[in-house]
């Protein structure tokens, strides 16, 4: 347990908040009367068995134009902001942050308007890779000891990048194990992985492909009605990610780009982006035990854990792997998505988290990383919600999952107080782990025999989208779920 002095400020109080919350109390020894909650919404209900004893609630939505008198009124130098809404531009918070000594900590990269939704901006314009730029740029040009900030630390973005840490490591081990090679190639391996250069250690056991797979198995006992949208965690972050167009991490390995790829003529170009939206991207991936076809939505670890991966020998590029996202939600969600495809991607007026209406199932949500030397490894977190509610009453295992990395990143923020601007690839994998471990169920981390051809069908010959490319199981056109 460690103390600490200064003000948090906590920024929207839906479902992670509320669970962070109940969490933090327990790793961080702080006055409850120096925690101050602002959201728009009404949150007094969920809120009074803690402004009973002390937490402040604002009820204010953070603006613009009020920024800098809001943040100023609740936190100050020494204190923390962590922020869990889905409007406030994470370039100007962190920047008020920077400038007033305060930490800052969130779990997706957000900006002032859904930038989804707008018809009026191009593709590209609307892509993350541009904001992952910005992000690359302000961490360029920030001050060796600035306040720490730490961006994209929840679930996925977040613990992912230290599953894929692990799995390297664990895939390492087998194969030092179970392939023949030369004691120089063996010395070779060891050397990288007792170093963490995680991206030559990628490159040198051959992973070609990253899916963050997750398969949320969480089946309420109250089902989604008609005109509503039901989910297991923010569901105008769901919207908004859902309709913005895909985007992944371009592997060295592909033989060809799929149709209408934009590739970006700026930054590192470690992305593609497809002028589709990722909810109507489907993908084969694969959790234990079980084949999924997920939607390849945009997000940001996409785009991290391939620029963190990436090979340049005198500055060219010579490996990167594919990575992205394959999410198969639940089955409400599935069918709340469906619903707002009828409404030509309106979202639904009711909305609603389930929490205690929840029956049975759980989380699956882990790296999958493949390649010809080990065929598959799923590194990752197996939740139930049972066992989730067990840790945090009345929350679910998405949430709980997602609070236990922002708390991950909270701890580390406080005790590396000084570090500037950190991505989830810039901290130390086993310390984040152990910190959120405890919320996590059952972690895996586990070799697999599957690939995207082992069940592979071609209903329709004439469309040659769909023809896989046996020579190379794992380049992205036998991902890519078109019947
Ligand atoms: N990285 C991950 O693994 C991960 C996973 C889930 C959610 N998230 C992100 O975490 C955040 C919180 O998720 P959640 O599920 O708790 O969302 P939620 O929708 O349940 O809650 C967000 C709250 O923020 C409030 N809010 C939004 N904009 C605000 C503003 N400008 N001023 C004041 N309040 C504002 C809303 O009223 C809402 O109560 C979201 O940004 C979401 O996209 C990240």
């Amino acid at each position: 347990m460690r103390d600490f002095h200064g003000r948090i400020l906590l920024i929207g109080f839906g479902i992670v908040a509320q669970t962070l919350l109940k969490m933090l109390p327990r790793h961080l020894r702080v006055p409850l009367n120096r925690i101050t909650v602002i959201d728009f919404a009404d949150c007094t209900e969920a809120l009074r068995p803690w402004t009973a004893k002390g937490v402040r609630y604002v009820r204010e939505r953070v603006t613009a134009i009020n920024l800098a008198r809001l943040l100023s009124t609740y936190v100050e130098a020494g204190g923390i902001i962590v922020d869990l809404a889905w409007s406030i531009d994470c370039f100007d918070i962190m920047e008020w942050a920077r400038k007033n000594g305060v930490l800052y900590v969130n779990t997706s990269l957000e900006s002032w308007d859904s930038t989804g939704a707008s018809t009026q901006r191009t593709t590209f314009e609307k892509s993350l890779y541009v904001r992952y730029n910005k992000v690359l740029a302000a961490m360029a040009a920030a001050p060796r000891h600035a306040p720490t900030a730490v961006l994209d630390h929840g679930a996925n973005p977040g613990l992912i990048s230290h599953f894929v840490k692990r799995g390297l490591l664990d895939i390492g081990q087998h194969i030092l194990k179970k392939n023949r090679m030369t004691r120089g190639s063996a010395r070779r391996l060891q050397r990288l992985m007792e170093d963490g250069e995680f991206a030559e250690l990628a490159r040198a056991v051959g992973v070609r492909v990253i899916h963050c797979s997750e398969w949320d198995r969480q089946l309420s006992r109250v089902p989604k009605r008609h005109e509503e949208f039901v989910g297991t965690w923010s569901i105008e972050g769901m919207w908004e990610e859902a309709i913005s167009p895909s985007e992944l991490g371009w592997g060295t390995h592909e033989k060809r780009l799929p149709p209408l790829a934009i590739v970006p003529q700026n930054g590192p170009g470690n992305q593609i982006i497809l002028p589709q939206m990722g909810m109507n991207t489907l993908v084969r991936s694969w959790v234990p035990d079980q084949e999924i076809v997920g939607m390849l939505v945009t997000h940001g670890e996409a785009f991290t854990i391939s620029h963190a991966l990436t090979v340049r020998r005198r500055g060219r590029v010579v490996y990167r792997p594919t990575v992205h996202y394959a999410y198969m939600p639940s089955n409400d969600t599935l069918a709340s998505l469906h619903e707002m495809r009828c409404r030509n991607y309106e979202l639904q007026t009711n909305k609603r988290i389930i929490t205690d209406e929840i029956s049975e199932g759980d989380d699956r949500m882990g790296a999958l990383l493949m390649g010809p030397k080990f065929q598959a490894w799923w590194t990752g977190s197996i939740l139930s919600a049972a066992e989730a509610r067990k840790k945090v009453p009345h929350s679910n295992a998405t949430a709980v999952q997602v609070a236990a990395g922002m708390l991950a990143a909270v701890l580390w923020a406080i005790a590396n107080p000084d570090r500037g601007i950190h991505l989830p690839e810039d901290l130390p994998h086993e310390e984040i782990l152990r910190h959120a471990a405890p919320y996590l169920g059952r972690l895996v981390s586990q070799h697999s025999t599957w690939s995207p051809l082992q069940r592979h069908r071609v209903f329709f010959a004439e469309n040659h989208e769909a023809t896989p490319d046996t020579s190379d199981p794992w380049q992205f056109v036998n991902f890519r779920f078109q019947p």
